[in-house]
């Protein structure tokens, strides 16, 4: 089964095709700190046998917060806590990678210091906030606090990061023409709008050890009128690989979209995979390991996307929460198809968990 075999990433090797895609724990203190909690879960993923394990979104800046009990990695005096994490994977095999974040628009008033940026001035209905339009100073001060937080994530013991440029947060507002109505060198055309993530990943590449690995989760398409498109989605893409990027994967949507990122109630296999044909796209013209997220549940799908070349990887998010063992269980032939029925309640801002085991 290809869905068993490695795959090189860099220098490093994926056991199987399996991603454990970000997912917020909604476990740390109120500075970001990962706390108890969130090393009993880490424990367990750490024992699932899984090719490459993403953490939930930690911010860059306190205004960056976007989430009750969402962990950060803005300060130093965040690493030792981290380190507490990166142990636990010590003896395993998976690669272990942090995603990082700056929440921009999509944030939560309560809780969040403020000022609330964005590229552009453009309010969110979703989470009711009008943002600031960030001055040039400012995007050098994110692009700086993107690098820095990735030389943390190394000192901590991670193997890479992964920059979450998908979901409508700061990154993709501002590759996102919606979002980003900007007419100087931070946008107007799509060069202009992906050149943040392009002078991040550049920065990046210049603090860290040159195997540690450079992600992202890029949106295939925002799914909202004069958002992305999947060809503004593929020429970022081909900028940020030129840029230096190892890895990306691709999903879709963000808050104020009619087709979300989390997509509820897949029930059958034709609902499976809803941003494949995103990503089969972006693999062809881009030609860089790309993981595909969104509803993958049967392996028998998910074998079919791997071999018909439409990703190298697939993502899971929801299916680990209810089942962290469920790649031991596919593969001792115990079960075919993950038992989560993408209902949503997992979004628990207590701690995330599957709502129906609790
Ligand atoms: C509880 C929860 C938390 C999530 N947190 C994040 C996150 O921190 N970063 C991110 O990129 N996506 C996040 N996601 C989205 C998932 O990574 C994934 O893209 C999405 O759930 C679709 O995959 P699935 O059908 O396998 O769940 C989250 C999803 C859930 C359900």
């Amino acid at each position: 089964m290809i869905s068993f075999k490695p795959l090189s990433v860099k220098k490093f090797q994926a056991m199987n095709r399996f991603v454990r895609s970000a997912t917020c724990e909604y476990l740390a203190d109120n500075d970001g700190r990962p706390g108890k909690r969130f090393l009993e879960l880490y424990k367990e993923l750490s024992r699932g046998n899984i090719g490459i394990v993403i953490t939930g979104f930690a911010y860059v800046m306190p205004n960056g917060k976007s989430a009750p009990g969402q962990t950060g990695i803005y300060s130093d005096d965040l690493i030792p806590s981290w380190k507490e994490v990166t142990k636990l994977f010590r003896d395993s095999n998976s690669i272990f990678i942090m995603q990082i974040v700056h929440g921009g628009r999509q944030v939560r008033p309560k809780g969040n210091p403020g000022p609330i940026w964005a590229p552009s001035a453009v309010p969110d209905s979703k989470y009711k906030t009008q943002p600031l339009e960030m001055t040039e100073t400012q995007i050098k001060e994110v692009i700086d606090a993107f690098i820095k937080a990735a030389g943390r994530t190394e000192e901590a013991g991670f193997n890479g990061i992964q920059l979450h440029v998908a979901h409508g947060y700061l990154l993709s507002q501002f590759l996102s023409p919606y979002t980003n109505r900007r007419t100087d060198d931070y946008g107007g055309d799509q060069e202009k709008r992906t050149r943040i993530v392009v002078e991040i990943i550049k920065g990046i590449k210049q603090t860290v050890n040159e195997k540690f690995i450079i992600s992202a989760k890029l949106n295939g398409e925002d799914f909202i009128e004069g958002g992305l498109t999947l060809n503004q989605a593929i020429e970022s893409a081909k900028l940020l690989k030129d840029a230096g990027l190892d890895l990306i994967e691709i999903s879709g949507g963000m808050a104020e979209s009619k087709l979300g990122s989390v997509r509820k109630d897949i029930a059958n296999i034709d609902q499976e995979g809803y941003f494949r044909d995103h990503a089969r796209e972006i693999r062809k013209e881009v030609g860089i390991p790309t993981a595909s997220v969104g509803g993958y549940r049967t392996l028998e799908f998910i074998e079919q996307t791997l071999r018909s070349g439409d990703a190298d990887l697939i993502s899971l998010c929801r299916p680990f929460i209810r089942e962290p063992d469920l790649l031991l269980k596919f593969k001792e032939n115990e079960i075919d198809k993950a038992s989560c029925i993408s209902c949503n309640k997992c979004f628990n801002l207590r701690g995330v968990s599957c709502w129906h085991l609790v």
